[in-house]
């Protein structure tokens, strides 16, 4: 880059954070279902809520840990029941990155929270896929579907999951790993993401949240993910931490999620900042905005106003989602060039 990022004024930073073009690797669609979309969904599909209001639900938004969010989490999926369903609650999503001026997104999306209540494969894949088809088209956004696997249930349960969905193979890029972390180790999940691995899909899973490093390196050594999701709690062991910089395996890491869930308490303890003063290819992700109070530029401007950060860190950043997204090399290229270009315009 020819403009140096510490030529640009500290005041001009939001701005530039807000400006900077940017991929989210790390984002559950399910998690950006907003109240008042529940209770629209809810009353659309006839399916009746716990909760009496918007408010009341916003209200009980005060998690302790992930399972005391994934309980509610799973609760918001249930008025998920039809290809629009799907569709509408996606294509409010690009609409909020659009805003944040995401240029790429690789979403999330959980099928046996769906399969599970009778909901089809092909009804999730279908509307989720004209949501993206739209986004590109009418946003000018590009995305990518990843087919997570829940964590607790079982490795056949997995299995199964992936024969209903290899019928739609060429409609996601890959598969991960998320829900409730503890107890629920990645080699739990050897043989189907070795089937995954055959199969030439990307990998990823959710590891070192609330779990030990030990899940990061099972999830490298058993799973063979190319990316980590989350992965906070490596500094926990300095090898670690040494061999995700050398290898420069990507961290996605989610701020405003980890402060909500408790694995920080306030965002001046988050370590994003020791993750990258170590090397690691640390990008920063909204997870479950809906859920953890903002999207992805809320969590930049969070996270930047609390650890102190500067353009350095938001161009290292910036250009850390780009790099580590799954497109091809010419896109990332295009991708850099476009933020380099934002660089020079706030250095001016
Ligand atoms: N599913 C949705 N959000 C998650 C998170 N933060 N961790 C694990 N599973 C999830
Ligand atoms: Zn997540």
């Amino acid at each position: 880059m020819s403009t140096l990022p510490h030529s640009i004024a500290p005041d001009r930073l939001p701005a530039l954070l807000q400006a900077m073009p940017k991929a989210e690797l790390h984002m559950h669609i399910e998690g950006s279902l907003e109240p008042e979309l529940i209770f629209a969904l809810a009353q659309r599909n006839g399916v009746a809520l716990a909760y009496p209001s918007v408010e009341a639900l916003r209200a009980a938004y005060a998690f302790t840990d992930l399972q005391s969010f994934l309980d509610i989490y799973y609760a918001g999926a249930s008025v998920l029941l039809k290809e629009d369903d799907f569709h509408d609650m996606a294509w409010a999503y690009f609409e909020r990155a659009k805003a944040d001026n995401v240029v790429h997104a690789e979403l999330f999306f959980d099928p046996q929270t769906h399969t599970e209540r009778g909901v089809p494969f092909e009804v999730v894949i279908r509307g989720l896929t004209r949501a993206c088809e739209r986004a590109r088209s009418e946003l000018g956004i590009s995305s990518a579907l990843i087919l997570c696997f829940l964590r607790h249930l079982s490795e056949e349960d997995a299995l199964r999951t992936l024969e209903e969905a290899l019928p739609w193979r060429d409609h996601f890029i890959g598969v991960g790993l998320d829900s409730s972390e503890r107890g629920h180790p990645p080699e739990k999940f050897a043989r189907v993401f070795a089937r995954c691995r055959e199969l030439g899909l990307r990998l990823v899973a959710h590891a070192g949240e609330e779990g030990p490093p030990a899940y990061i390196i099972s999830a490298l050594d058993v799973l063979h993910v190319e990316r980590i999701d989350h992965g906070v709690r490596c500094v926990e062991d300095p090898a670690l931490v040494q061999r995700l910089a050398r290898q420069g395996t990507p961290l996605t890491v989610c701020p405003l999620s980890n402060i909500k869930l408790c694995v920080f308490q306030t965002m001046a303890d988050h370590n994003l900042r020791t993750l990258l003063d170590a090397g690691l290819k640390v990008t920063i992700n909204s997870d479950d905005p809906a859920y953890f109070g903002g999207y992805v530029n809320q969590n930049y401007l969070e996270t930047f106003a609390a650890l102190d950060l500067d353009a350095g860190h938001a161009y290292t950043l910036a250009r850390n989602s780009l790099e580590a997204s799954f497109v091809s090399g010419e896109q990332k290229a295009a991708w850099v060039a476009q933020l380099d270009e934002t660089f020079a315009r706030f250095a001016a």
